[in-house]
């Protein structure tokens, strides 16, 4: 069973990372997972440019992105993922640019304009997302249950954990950021961030779980 763990973050140790790898152990724990976690700030690439190429009747260019980049290979893994983990803050009200742009190669290939809007990859990975932000939980609900609607139709079965009202800092006195209550942000890093890894392990383990009985 392939995990394949996707990182729209930056910072490696940082919040969403944390909940990214937590999701992925909780995968790799059931037995007969293997996989990695692809880190896409490392990687040199674009977003989907509307070529259109993956629509063509042309058996060799149908559902694949064009586009050869740094996340070709990506692409490839994707496709073959029995289990796909995409771990990204939330940006100006939206998953990270880099995400997003993994995401419009993904999905675009993955769609045809077809009346019924045939799905077209052969495989139903089950898709674990994993948000982070400082705004409460509640404030982006319709934003997650939208895009977890848009990858369940065209890649597979979607949940999400989010961790929220995140330590951005270790030291905010150092920062222009009055905003923040700092005790209560302090407070929730050490209550409430361990419980959020472990939502996010059990995530992890139950969406790589099924994937074993069906
Ligand atoms: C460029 C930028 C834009 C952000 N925009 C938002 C936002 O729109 N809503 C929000 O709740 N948090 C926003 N944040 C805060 C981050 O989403 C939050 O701190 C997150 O946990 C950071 O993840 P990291 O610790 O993995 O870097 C923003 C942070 C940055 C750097």
């Amino acid at each position: 069973m392939n995990i394949l763990a996707i990182c729209g973050a930056a910072n490696k140790s940082r919040n969403t990372a944390s909940m990214l790898k937590s999701a992925f152990d909780g995968a790799m724990s059931v037995p007969g997972a293997a996989g990695e976690i692809v880190w896409l700030y490392e990687l040199d690439y674009k977003g989907c440019t509307g070529c259109h190429s993956c629509k063509l009747l042309d058996e060799s260019k149908f559902a694949r992105c064009a586009v050869k980049d740094g996340l070709t290979p990506v692409l490839e893994k994707a496709i073959d993922a029995d289990v796909l983990l995409i771990g990204s803050p939330m940006y100006f009200g939206d998953i990270t640019g880099a995400a997003r742009s993994f995401l419009e190669r993904f999905l675009f290939p993955g769609i045809t304009y077809n009346k019924d809007r045939t799905a077209t990859y052969p495989k139903r990975p089950n898709v674990g997302w994993v948000f982070t932000m400082n705004a409460p939980g509640e404030f982006y609900k319709n934003f997650f249950d939208e895009l977890c609607g848009t990858t369940g139709r065209i890649i597979g079965n979607s949940e999400y954990v989010m961790a929220y009202q995140t330590q951005q800092f270790e030291d905010y006195s150092k920062y222009a950021a009055t905003m923040f209550d700092v005790d209560t942000v302090k407070k929730r890093h050490i209550e409430q961030f361990p419980k959020d890894l472990e939502a996010a392990f059990e995530m992890g383990k139950r969406l790589a779980g099924s994937q074993v009985q069906k």
